[in-house]
């Protein structure tokens, strides 16, 4: 997922119900006491609600440039002397004092996709007062059978099928270990074989957990063929909750489907064992047990990986820099002798036989992501 772009954050900053949600929960603990952080600000929407709730301070920490639209709004309404922002990470920055409440989104689709829980956790240990609140403050995702011969049919079954006379069948051992993010659409076809289980949850408020290693029990309610595994968020938001469930009101969070293959029938008054476990930024594999029957997947399957790829991943992997590494290790190197962009780019240029616009590009991406001015 990427948030440098403010269009990133449409879906974010116009989900209505999310909005809702958050705001009362800002407005029942905030007083004009408070000191906020609004981690992950983005837009700093909920910074900005806190800070119209009337918080003595509003901490907004946000990598991202999109951060300055929060600072014309805050301008705008008024609220610009209560409303500080820290452009950086979390870990990179300091706050001069500690926080009441720190308000956050970090959760992917999946809790722990995208892997930001360990900004929330770091902020919190760091930052927060002895008593101090989080919102979200619990966390769950869950996990329950069902059945969608369509999405079965369009996401993995499809890829079975030779394509012009060419026979495509090792691609469709990936597609049935890739995660499918069905549409609103797709869902609404589908059937729930069991209202599923709660498979891991976290107590933001004490949590250090970053590995996924969830499971559940999901009692069938109906005969029925299992075409996945669907997982769905659930955040704690004040007195409320926030489901990414498709029957609940839509949220900018997706359920996922988790594939089956071959689909695995079920039927009514069976308990069917899930699991769905993924170590910190790494592989998701999910598995549905019932009687004798099991299906087991997991995303490392879902891209063909080649010797060399393997050892390059490997823990043990001693790598050698391919030729863009090489340049990149040169430029890095140029930037710490406080060269300028320019005479870096014209450098690598002349030592690399390429155009300076092409070595310009390559000095800038590094200069974005790693670099800061003086
Ligand atoms: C899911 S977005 C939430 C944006 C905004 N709070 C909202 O709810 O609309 C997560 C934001 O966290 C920011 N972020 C990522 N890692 C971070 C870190 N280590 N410290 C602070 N912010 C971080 C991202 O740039 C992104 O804008």
């Amino acid at each position: 997922m990427s948030y440098w772009q403010v269009v990133d954050h449409r879906r974010m900053l116009f989900d209505q119900t999310r909005n809702a949600a958050y705001a009362r929960a800002i407005r029942q603990c905030v007083t004009d006491e408070s000191v906020v952080l609004d981690l992950g600000a983005g837009l700093g929407l909920h910074g900005l609600i806190a800070a119209e709730a009337g918080a003595r301070m509003v901490y907004l920490v946000e990598p991202e440039a999109v951060v300055s639209a929060a600072v014309e709004a805050a301008r705008a309404s008024g609220l610009a002397d209560r409303v500080t922002v820290l452009r950086g990470r979390i870990e990179d920055v300091i706050l001069p004092e500690k926080v009441d409440l720190i308000i956050s989104a970090l959760t992917g689709n999946l809790l722990f996709s995208e892997d930001l829980l360990p900004a929330l956790y770091y902020a919190r240990d760091r930052f927060l007062k002895d008593g101090g609140r989080l919102i979200p403050d619990v966390a769950q995702l869950w996990l329950a059978p069902w059945e969608s011969q369509a999405l079965h049919a369009e996401h993995v079954a499809q890829w079975q099928r030779p394509v012009m006379g060419f026979d495509f069948s090792f691609a469709a051992h990936c597609a049935a270990n890739s995660i499918i993010w069905p549409s609103a659409e797709e869902l609404a076809g589908a059937r729930s074989l069991s209202p599923g289980a709660c498979a891991v949850e976290l107590d933001l408020t004490a949590s250090s957990t970053v590995d996924c290693a969830a499971g559940a029990d999901a009692l069938v309610e109906g005969d029925g063929v299992c075409h996945g595994l669907l997982a769905w968020l659930r955040l704690r938001v004040g007195e409320g909750w926030l489901s990414a469930h498709p029957l609940d009101s839509r949220i900018h969070w997706s359920p996922a489907m988790l594939p089956l293959d071959p689909p695995l029938p079920l039927r009514e008054g069976q308990r069917v064992k899930i699991e769905l476990h993924r170590p910190f930024a790494g592989d998701w594999t999910w598995s549905a047990r019932v009687d004798d029957a099991a299906r087991r997947h997991s995303t490392f399957l879902s891209q063909p990986h080649t010797a060399s790829d393997l050892e390059r991943m490997a823990p043990d992997g001693v790598v050698q820099l391919g030729p863009q590494g090489t340049r990149a290790w040169e430029i890095m190197g140029l930037m710490r002798a406080n060269w300028s962009n320019r005479h870096i780019a014209h450098e690598i240029a002349a030592r690399h036989g390429m155009t300076q616009e092409r070595a310009l590009l390559e000095v800038r991406t590094l200069a974005m992501r790693y670099g800061k001015t003086f």
